[in-house]
């Protein structure tokens, strides 16, 4: 079953095709109709005619039967179009069928979604959880879209902190350390290791032989690494739990994961020819990549010791990830700063033919997360904030103003509903944001039951159940949908939209095209609620159409929700 845009832009192309081929007519929404079409200008120049001429050809070649009411023509040639009522019905009819709510399976390939990326014994910081809420947004929406989605926890697992770490582990005994990381204090942990690093000599020398011993392989060092490893994946596994993403344990594919292909990815790209030796180190030198002074940025691949740097696992990533997994997307959810990093790797490799044609990796960039004070997100004291503190701190408030709406309340009774409700808040804040903007982590307004928040979207879903709920008790029961009221209209027109909402976030991998589509939703919904009454229509079948008008931006708010990773409670 074709979207409600598709069968449109079908019959305009056809229009414009018999004008001339090659237009390219543009969709639009408009507020003087339902769309206006656009293609006349630029068939214009091609044709040396005037564009509203073109137009005018294209209006007496459009078929309008069965979609169309009127076509006007507008401006310096655009073409209003306005949709037949009976079209719109019968659309929202077959999504209201449809699981799918219309929205076309258009991605039949392997999506490889790298995001979160924590490091081991060190806590997750603000940028963890953006790249994991982000991350995990594009992985449930990927997945919709059909593809066969394997997500990476690319945890920073390896190098030289390890001889440290390991060395702090030895010196607090190993049931200390275990019972620290378990509880969630990686930084204390990191800081005391660091600290002992810099106050003695002795330790570092410990640490350096350390390094070296578990570069070697060593199986005592090996297996203290992997206890710091494992307390720390057991660790992030509850907060990833508590955020209700899909992460789990089996999908770390840590950095060290790569270390045997290390020396293929050198001995490889050296045959191709595409390694130069600078200040001792093997680098490649991807064009269009230069510094201030214009030179070329090397992408170092080995250092001048022998040792590899993150370029190289990166670099072994993407060919595992392509040769192995026979990925055609991957996505990096990584934080804007790596951009250009990034890019050189995936340069490179697409120069070692690592990157076929055909499969794209893409850098899903975002910015900071702010204080209110408009400053780098941090504690009063100046310290990364727990990313666990901040979840606890909007459940305390999420609660709180659960239990003053509901005064009846105890607070074990709104606990789950507090939980879905801080969650959900803390995610839509950050996806509603155009994710390569910093944004302002404000508790208040992210909370906030108005304006464009979760909750005010997670209300106007359970505000639809309960209509549901009296429903039943009624004995109301939807029924075939039938427009007549504008505001009816309106909102069956912006239901209309839910598959192209999906089309184009993912078309540029942008969750906040999808949020700001179900705010205006949820606005629409509530104009519609407030002209025209449900359950006390004075008509039964206007009645059973308006419950059944409900049920659509139900499922299709549940829907999108689910996609952001939301809960959608039926009650709040
Ligand atoms: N572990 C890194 C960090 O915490 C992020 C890794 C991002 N992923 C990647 N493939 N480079 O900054």
């Amino acid at each position: 079953m074709a979207t409600t845009t598709q069968l449109l832009a079908a019959r305009l192309q056809t229009a414009f095709d018999s004008v001339a081929l090659g237009a390219d007519p543009v969709l639009r929404r408009s507020d003087r109709a339902d769309f206006q079409a656009n293609g006349a200008l630029a068939l214009a120049k091609t044709l040396g005619e005037s564009p509203r001429v073109i137009a005018e050809r294209v209006l007496s070649a459009f078929d309008p039967s069965g979609i169309v009411r009127e076509v006007e023509l507008a401006g310096p040639g655009f073409l209003n179009l306005t949709l037949d009522t009976d079209f719109v019905m019968a659309q929202l009819e077959a999504t209201s069928r449809d699981d799918r709510l219309l929205v076309p399976v258009t991605n039949h390939g392997t999506v490889v979604v790298d995001y979160s990326s924590p490091n081991v014994a060190k806590e997750m910081h603000a940028g963890h959880l953006r790249s994991t809420v982000i991350g995990d947004a594009l992985v449930r929406l990927s997945a919709f879209s059909g593809a066969t989605v394997i997500r990476e926890n690319h945890l920073g697992d390896w190098g030289t902190p390890f001889g440290m770490l390991i060395e702090h582990l030895v010196d607090v005994g190993e049931s200390a350390g275990v019972e620290a990381l378990s509880v969630g204090d990686l930084d204390g942990f990191y800081r005391s290791a660091r600290a002992s690093f810099e106050a003695s000599p002795t330790f570092q020398d410990r640490a350096r032989a350390r390094v070296v011993a578990l570069q070697q392989g060593d199986v005592e060092t090996l297996r203290l690494w992997t206890l710091l490893v494992d307390q720390s994946v057991a660790y992030f596994s509850t907060v990833y739990a508590r955020l209700g993403v899909l992460l789990t344990a089996q999908d770390v594919m840590g950095e060290s994961a790569y270390n045997d292909d290390l020396q293929h990815v050198v001995t490889d790209l050296d045959a191709r020819g595409l390694l130069q030796i600078s200040g001792g180190a093997r680098c490649a030198f991807p064009p269009g990549f230069t510094n201030r002074e214009g030179e070329p940025l090397p992408l170092i691949v080995q250092k001048s010791d022998g040792g590899f740097g993150y370029a190289a696992t990166d670099l072994a990533c993407i060919r595992d990830r392509v040769r192995r997994l026979h990925a055609r997307q991957l996505l990096y959810v990584v934080g804007a700063d790596q951009n250009q990093h990034l890019e050189m790797c995936f340069a490179v490799a697409s120069m070692a033919g690592w990157l076929p044609e055909g499969s794209q990796a893409v850098h899903i960039g975002f910015g900071n997360m702010l204080g209110t004070d408009k400053k780098k997100f941090k504690t009063r004291s100046g310290d990364v904030v727990k990313l666990v503190d901040v979840l606890d701190e909007a459940m305390e408030r999420a609660t709180a103003s659960l239990l003053e709406r509901n005064p009846g309340s105890t607070e074990i009774e709104v606990a789950e509903l507090a939980r879905s409700v801080s969650i959900g808040s803390i995610k839509y804040a950050d996806l509603s944001n155009e994710r390569i903007k910093d944004y302002v982590f404000d508790y208040d307004r992210m909370l906030a039951d108005r304006g464009n928040t979760g909750p005010y979207l997670m209300y106007a879903h359970a505000r639809i159940c309960s209509i549901f709920r009296k429903a039943q008790e009624q004995d109301v029961v939807a029924g075939p949908i039938m427009i007549s009221a504008a505001a009816e209209r309106d909102l069956a027109l912006v239901l209309l939209q839910f598959p192209d909402a999906i089309a184009s976030t993912l078309e540029d991998f942008q969750p906040s095209k999808l949020c700001t589509y179900l705010f205006e939703l949820a606005q629409t919904f509530t104009t519609f609620y407030e002209n025209c009454p449900v359950l006390v229509a004075a008509d039964p079948s206007e009645r059973s159409s308006r419950l059944a008008l409900c049920g659509v931006v139900r499922s299709t708010l549940a829907t999108g929700l689910s996609l952001l990773g939301m809960d959608a409670p039926e009650q709040m």
